[in-house]
């Protein structure tokens, strides 16, 4: 099958190679001897995709090896006594293996793909949108009523933060640094946008009258001290990642004074290894699909043998919302 390989570490532009591969077995690392094989329409592109290119993400796999964390499809076959049915489409995740015409996804981790949502967003679902419930909700205890002030919030997790706090019944403040990705903040849901090249610590302030309950951020760097400085009392600062390229460092004395946390949120190794997890955070998300609060922005779409322009978009930045290729 065809299929896009990493083939050495020396970044997007050299690393990724189309290949010829065998497709296959169904049979997934996270559950051996049994996996749901699926015909891919669409794969998701994430930033893991642009750090595993490199060598640089945790998940190191022997070279060369087929990236693509998530996927949507029809399903070839399922495991014996599953409530997965061949030709039925879905959702799923194979954390590799996903820039590919077949890949294999653990059945827990393969969902019915709703009619609301077309195969692109389908590809866009699992990996943004189970971090956004599991950091918003299950780390950082989001209650309808509360602000949320989402970092980066154009871009993948960005977007699907928005729309889950928007469905659970927060009030959303979304950080931006152009025009466009304030548009589609505000598209995806956001309430109200603030520029991070501007006053935005005040302005979030003032927006949220004195202070926010939530501080969602996947971008880290500069701004991570600011963010814990806009947050309210009883506050709490959940950590998603470092788009920014820096690791902050956190003075503690600021949690004790201003009564605030900071959480960290890491949804692959905490739920990867929970089916009923996994099983209850897609029912949840499931719900808010039907009800109209999930719809992925897709930013950008590339057929699968352009993979490493749509790996340079985000590396580049000018990525907004979800980047997919398509079969
Ligand atoms: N913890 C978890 O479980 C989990 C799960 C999924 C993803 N992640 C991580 O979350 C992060 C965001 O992923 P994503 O898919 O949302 O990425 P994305 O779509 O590329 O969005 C990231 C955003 O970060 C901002 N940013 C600031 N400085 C940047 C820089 N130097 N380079 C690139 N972007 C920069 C950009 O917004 P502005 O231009 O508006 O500033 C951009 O829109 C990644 O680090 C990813 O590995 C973590």
């Amino acid at each position: 099958m065809k299929a896009i390989q990493i083939v050495d570490l020396s970044g997007p532009d050299s690393a990724l190679r189309e290949a010829d591969v065998p497709e296959p077995e169904a049979s997934h690392m996270l559950t051996p001897g049994s996996g749901v094989l699926v015909d891919v329409a669409a794969a998701g592109v994430s930033f893991p995709e642009v750090l595993q290119t490199r060598g640089e993400y945790q998940v190191k796999p022997p070279l060369p090896f087929v990236p693509g964390s998530e996927v949507a499809g029809t399903v070839r076959s399922a495991p014996d006594g599953s409530a997965l049915e061949p030709g039925q489409r879905v959702a799923a995740f194979p954390m590799l293996g996903g820039f590919a015409e077949v890949a294999v996804a653990p059945e827990f981790l393969t969902f019915p793909l709703p009619d609301e949502l077309d195969d692109r967003q389908g590809a866009a679902l699992i990996l943004n949108y189970h971090t956004a419930w599991f950091a918003l909700v299950l780390r950082g205890r989001l209650k309808a009523g509360e602000t949320v002030l989402v970092q980066g919030a154009a871009g993948g997790v960005g977007t699907a933060s928005i729309q889950v706090a928007k469905g659970i019944g927060a009030k959303v403040i979304a950080v931006v640094s152009t025009d466009e990705k304030e548009r589609v903040a505000r598209d995806a849901g956001a309430d109200e946008a603030v520029r991070s090249d501007g006053p935005w610590r005040d302005e979030a302030k003032e927006l949220s009258g004195g202070g926010v309950d939530l501080v969602l951020d996947p971008v880290g760097g500069d701004r991570f001290t600011d963010s814990l400085r806009s947050l309210a009392e009883g506050g709490r600062l959940v950590v998603v990642g470092f788009t920014a390229g820096s690791i902050p460092e956190v003075r503690v004395n600021r949690l004790l004074l201003n009564n605030i946390e900071v959480v960290g949120a890491g949804w692959g190794a905490f739920a990867l290894g929970k089916p009923d997890l996994c099983a209850e955070i897609g029912a949840a998300l499931g719900d808010l699909i039907a009800g109209g609060f999930i719809r992925p922005h897709i930013g950008a779409r590339f057929p699968l043998e352009e993979a490493v322009d749509a790996v340079k978009l985000l590396e580049a930045r000018t990525a907004t919302g979800k980047v997919v290729l398509e079969l």
